[in-house]
């Protein structure tokens, strides 16, 4: 297993580069000036924040790993997850909205020739146009190899046919890497990517779902009913879909586990707060032991989170198969922030309970990422299989 001691260097460092904090320091402006003010109103309406995604497109906030050869960024999985932590800080039903590119566009980077990246990606610098990633199907979730969608060749093009749910953004995508069976005797190798236009003919967003939280984000489900493509929109070879999903959701795991610790900080700094001001029995709050020690492991879960992210999106950054890390990170992120924002209600107590206060918000996004992008259980499944089973 790749460790914290193999750093780059004469040893481990947490130091950030000036470019870094100068990254940083943007998106936690941008979270606090033009994500937080609208979260609670965008919340309510479960509507799509096409304002606010303008706008961090303009500032450099989004599409941060488009290569550089292509008028990217190029950022590192390291400069994503500093992001992510802050927009997701702000709200994380924006924050996902925001983000989500970085998982729609994976597959074309991670697995496009020159010239599909060319026709995929610039488009993506130029206008603040999302795409999406079209892996989960209603019954093919946490078992990608069971999913019934079908791609069949016919000549120089496919054809495609089935069913997608859950997919972020999708009702406002231009584009959707949709993973497709090529050989549905095969399983998991008989999956391929297809690049699919969400303005071909055939392909029908069926609706948006109604969420508990991140309802700022959109999720759709969508249906493909002879939908035609070029054999050219296919990613890589024939039966290699299934790695490069799961290739992709190693590289934006820690992103998202780094979301998941930017709402936790925020419920933790809500509760500091509150803390200090509300009195009870003649003191604040924050006096008593059964409220300050809640607190005092609401600091401690975060910091190891942040830690367990930091690490999983360094050793990416280093070129390490980073699945194991990935998946420590999504968990315990994950399920730190359902803990963290629990606990930030049960601080505010009845106030907590109430709309009106942000603690209650806060819960309810939380609940997400112990679903999407792998479940806990899922999280566990991987990281049981790495040790017992590893992989080179
Ligand atoms: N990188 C490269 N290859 C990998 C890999 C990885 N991380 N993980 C597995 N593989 C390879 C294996 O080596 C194996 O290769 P061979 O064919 O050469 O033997 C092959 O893939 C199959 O692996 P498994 O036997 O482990 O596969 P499995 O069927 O048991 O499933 C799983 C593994 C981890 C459970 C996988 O199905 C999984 O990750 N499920 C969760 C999917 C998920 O996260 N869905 C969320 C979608 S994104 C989302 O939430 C929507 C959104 O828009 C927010």
């Amino acid at each position: 297993m790749a460790t914290m001691d193999q750093a780059v260097g004469t040893g481990v460092s947490f130091a950030l580069t000036d470019e870094q904090k100068a990254l940083r320091e943007l998106a936690r402006e941008f979270a606090l000036n033009e994500i937080r003010p609208k979260a609670a109103a965008y919340d309510e309406a479960s509507t799509h924040p096409v304002d606010v995604i303008a706008k961090a497109h303009e500032v450099g906030l989004m599409n941060l790993h488009v290569p550089e050869e292509l008028g990217g960024l190029g950022l590192s999985a390291f400069d994503g997850m500093l992001v992510g932590e802050e927009v997701n800080w702000g709200c994380s039903g924006i924050g996902t909205a925001i983000c989500a590119n970085g998982l729609g566009a994976g597959p074309v980077i991670l697995a496009g020739t020159e010239e599909q990246q060319a026709t995929w990606l610039p488009p993506l610098l130029e206008e603040p146009i999302l795409c999406s990633f079209g892996l989960s199907e209603p019954d093919a979730g946490s078992d990608v190899a069971r999913m019934k969608t079908t791609a069949v060749r016919r000549g120089d093009e496919y054809v495609l046919n089935g069913s997608k749910t859950f997919i972020t953004n999708a009702g406002y995508a231009s584009w959707t890497v949709v993973f497709a069976k090529t050989d549905p005797a095969a399983g998991h190798r008989g999956i391929s990517a297809f690049v699919v236009p969400m303005d071909a003919p055939g392909v029908t967003i069926e609706k948006h779902l109604d969420k508990m939280g991140q309802r700022s984000t959109d999720t759709s489900a969508f249906a493909l009913t002879d939908v035609v493509v070029p054999a050219s929109n296919r990613l890589g070879d024939e039966g290699d879909g299934f790695k490069i999903a799961m290739r992709t959701l190693d590289f934006t795991r820690p992103g998202t586990a780094a979301g998941a610790v930017g709402v936790a900080q925020a419920a933790y700094e809500l509760a500091v707060e509150y803390a200090k001001e509300r009195v009870t029995f003649d003191v604040p709050i924050a006096m008593h032991q059964g409220v300050n020690f809640m607190i005092a492991d609401m600091a401690t879960q975060i910091e190891a989170a942040r830690l367990l992210v930091w690490q999983s999106a360094w050793l990416h950054d280093l070129g390490k198969r980073a699945t194991l890390q990935s998946s420590f990170a999504k968990l315990f992120a994950a399920d730190t922030v359902m803990k963290v924002t629990t606990d930030a209600v049960q601080v505010f107590g009845g106030y907590g309970y109430i709309k009106e206060y942000p603690v209650e918000k806060l819960m309810r996004d939380a609940k997400l990422f112990q679903i999407y992008e792998g479940t806990s259980q899922i999280q566990r499944l991987v990281i049981a299989k790495e040790i017992f089973l590893p992989r080179d």
